[in-house]
């Protein structure tokens, strides 16, 4: 899965649903990684978990994270993970936000690496789960931890490390740190062995590039520069491949906010759809002419049918077929 270093659409809450998954991978995107999905809402029969989890056809291999602080229950929520669709199960060991950290899950395992390892146990015991660890720098800058997590990720027979080089205290101040990552990455004498990917501020093509090029990394993530330019893997595609600047036209543009309204409808209905698609085209729009009054309209118009048109103003483009998304 890493032999080529794919370029990845970044695991985010509440953004990484099924619809912008989809429209990614349309995009070019090699991988992409599901919302974070509690372990112990699975393993426990949590409806809104198992909707979550459920896998999408034209999302394959599919690659769903989970979270959760106990390693059993981690081990059983990835089976029935694996049971469901899953090909590859991700732990998310770096989110620092307060609600998940205080359950011990996410960060929370960078300050207690025993229990990290305990988890990669549990997950490597026979039969063994394919997996991968998503981590942070460490906890803070005192305690960078990023080395140790690798080698008890290689030992532990996971699949891949992939590292967002702040701190968890950092939250999302300050910049990735890459030659960290790239260095560490390298002095790890397992590295061979176990591919490391990166994540953080890879917002172009050219910082995309050059985190590709980095020694000791297989792959990218991509995470916030993806919002409202799902284009962005074919950029950078089209730049290591024939080394020139390519944009998407407006008429694609359009196609692509439009495929987009449509499987947020389609995985939603009308009214969740609605509050979705309003976050995706304050970032879509931005940058083109007339984009802050077409945001400030967008909270005064409450159904699909008045956004389409609001849509067709701001482009102004004739009407015609566009990519898709659901044959894909
Ligand atoms: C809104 C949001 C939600 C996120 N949710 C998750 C998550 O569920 N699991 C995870 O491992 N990382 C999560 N992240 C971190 C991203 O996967 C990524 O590592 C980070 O944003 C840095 O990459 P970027 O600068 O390309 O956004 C989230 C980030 C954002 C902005």
């Amino acid at each position: 899965m890493f032999s080529q270093k794919p370029i990845i659409l970044a695991p985010m809450a509440g953004l990484s649903d099924r619809p912008f998954r989809r429209i990614c991978r349309f995009w070019g995107a090699d991988l992409a990684v599901s919302e974070m999905i509690s372990a112990k809402g699975l393993a426990y029969g949590d409806r809104k978990s198992q909707i979550l989890l459920a896998p999408d056809r034209s999302d394959q291999p599919y690659w769903a994270q989970l979270f959760g602080a106990e390693p059993e229950i981690i081990r059983d929520a990835a089976l029935i993970a694996l049971a469901a669709g899953a090909q590859l199960i991700d732990i998310n060991m770096g989110c620092p936000v307060r609600k998940v950290v205080k359950t011990g899950a996410g960060a929370a395992l960078l300050r207690e690496p025993a229990r990290a390892e305990a988890i990669m146990r549990a997950l490597n015991r026979a039969p063994a789960i394919p997996y991968t660890i998503k981590v942070r720098n460490g906890w803070d800058e005192e305690t960078r931890v990023l080395n140790l997590f690798i080698e008890m990720a290689a030992e532990h027979g996971a699949k891949a490390l992939i590292c967002h080089p702040r701190t968890a205290r950092m939250m999302f101040s300050g910049q990735a740190d890459w030659q960290f990552l790239s260095q560490t990455a390298l002095n790890a004498k397992v590295n061979a062995a176990l591919p490391i990917i990166g994540s953080g501020d890879l917002n172009d093509p050219q910082s995309a590039i050059k985190a590709l090029n980095l020694p000791g990394i297989s792959g990218i993530m991509l995470g916030r520069g993806t919002l409202g330019r799902p284009w962005l893997f074919r950029q950078i595609k089209e730049r290591l491949k024939y080394h020139h600047e390519w944009a998407p036209d407006s008429a694609l543009k359009r196609d692509t906010i439009f495929s987009h309204g449509e499987l947020l409808k389609g995985e939603y209905g009308e009214k969740t759809g609605l509050l979705f698609y309003r976050k995706h085209l304050a970032w879509y729009s931005k940058g083109l002419p007339g984009a802050a009054a077409f945001r400030q309209r967008l909270f005064t118009l409450n159904t699909f049918a008045e956004l389409a048109s609001a849509i067709d103003e701001l482009f102004a483009v004739p009407t015609e077929e566009g990519p898709d998304f659901k044959q894909k």
